[in-house]
C-alpha cells in the first residue's frame, strides 16, 4: 500500500512536469498565452494556445505543408477541429477565408480576413457571420485590438518583446463572448505570417 502510494505521487508529479490538457475558461475576460512553435521548413508558424503560466493547453493551431497558409484550429482536450483558415495569393494584402463550426447549429459559418495597408498602423478587417470585426492599433502601440460595429472592445493581443529572437509569444485577451474566439486565433495567425515572413499568401 505504502509503495502504491509512492508510485501514485511520483507519478503525479511527473504529470504535473507536463502541459495538462484542459478545457477553455468560461470567465471573463480570458487571458491566453498563444506560443509559436519552433520553426518548421515548409510549414508555416503552428500555435499553442494555452493559459499565461504555459501549463494548460486550450487549442493548437496547426499547419499543412502548402504554399499559401492553411491552417485548422483544434479545441481541447476533445481535439475536435473548430476551425480553418486557408490564405489566398494576392500581390499587395493578406487575404484569406476562415471556416468556424457553431457546434449549436451543426454548421459551418465562412468569413473573411483581408490586410489594409495604412501608414503607420496595422488594419485587419473581418467579415464573419455578418458582422464586420476589425483589428488595428495605433502608431505607437504594440496592442492590437478587435471592435466590432458596435464599437465594443472584443479581444486584444500582445507580442511579448522578450520573446521575438527565440520563440514568439503573445499575450492574449478575450472580453466577450459576442464571437466564437477562434476569429482573433486565426487572426493572429495571418498577422504572424504577414509580420514575420512578409509573405501575403
Ligand atoms: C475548411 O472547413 C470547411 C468546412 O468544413 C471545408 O468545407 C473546407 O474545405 C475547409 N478548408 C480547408 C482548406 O481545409
Ligand atoms: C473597419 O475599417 C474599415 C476601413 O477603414 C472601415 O470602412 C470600417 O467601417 C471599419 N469597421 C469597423 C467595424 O470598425
Ligand atoms: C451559434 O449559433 C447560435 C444560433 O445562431 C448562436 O446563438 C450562437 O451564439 C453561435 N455560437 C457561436 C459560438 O458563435
Amino acid at each position: 500500500m505504502m509503495q502504491f502510494s509512492r508510485i501514485y505521487s511520483i507519478c503525479i508529479l511527473f504529470v504535473g512536469a507536463l502541459v495538462v490538457l484542459a478545457q477553455p475558461p468560461t470567465d471573463l475576460p480570458r487571458q491566453y498565452l498563444m506560443r509559436k512553435d519552433y520553426f518548421q521548413l515548409l510549414k508555416s508558424g503552428e500555435f499553442s494556445i494555452m493559459d499565461p503560466t504555459e501549463k494548460e493547453l486550450y487549442y493548437r493551431i496547426e499547419s499543412r505543408y502548402s504554399f499559401v497558409q492553411r491552417l485548422e484550429i483544434f479545441r481541447y482536450p476533445e481535439k475536435i477541429k473548430t476551425g480553418n483558415l486557408t490564405s489566398r495569393i494576392h500581390p499587395l494584402t493578406y487575404r484569406g477565408n476562415i471556416f468556424i463550426f457553431n457546434a449549436t447549429r451543426n454548421q459551418w459559418v465562412d468569413g473573411k480576413i483581408e490586410q489594409y495597408l495604412q501608414w503607420f498602423h496595422t488594419l485587419y478587417s473581418i467579415r464573419w457571420n455578418g458582422h464586420s470585426i476589425n483589428m488595428t492599433n495605433t502608431a505607437v502601440e504594440l496592442t492590437h485590438r478587435f471592435r466590432d460595429e458596435s464599437g465594443e472592445l472584443l479581444a486584444d493581443f500582445r507580442l511579448q518583446l522578450s520573446s521575438v529572437f527565440w520563440r514568439k509569444k503573445y499575450d492574449v485577451k478575450i472580453y466577450t463572448n459576442k464571437y466564437p474566439e477562434e476569429i482573433y486565433l486565426l487572426t493572429l495567425a495571418a498577422f504572424d505570417r504577414v509580420t514575420s515572413s512578409g509573405k501575403k499568401g
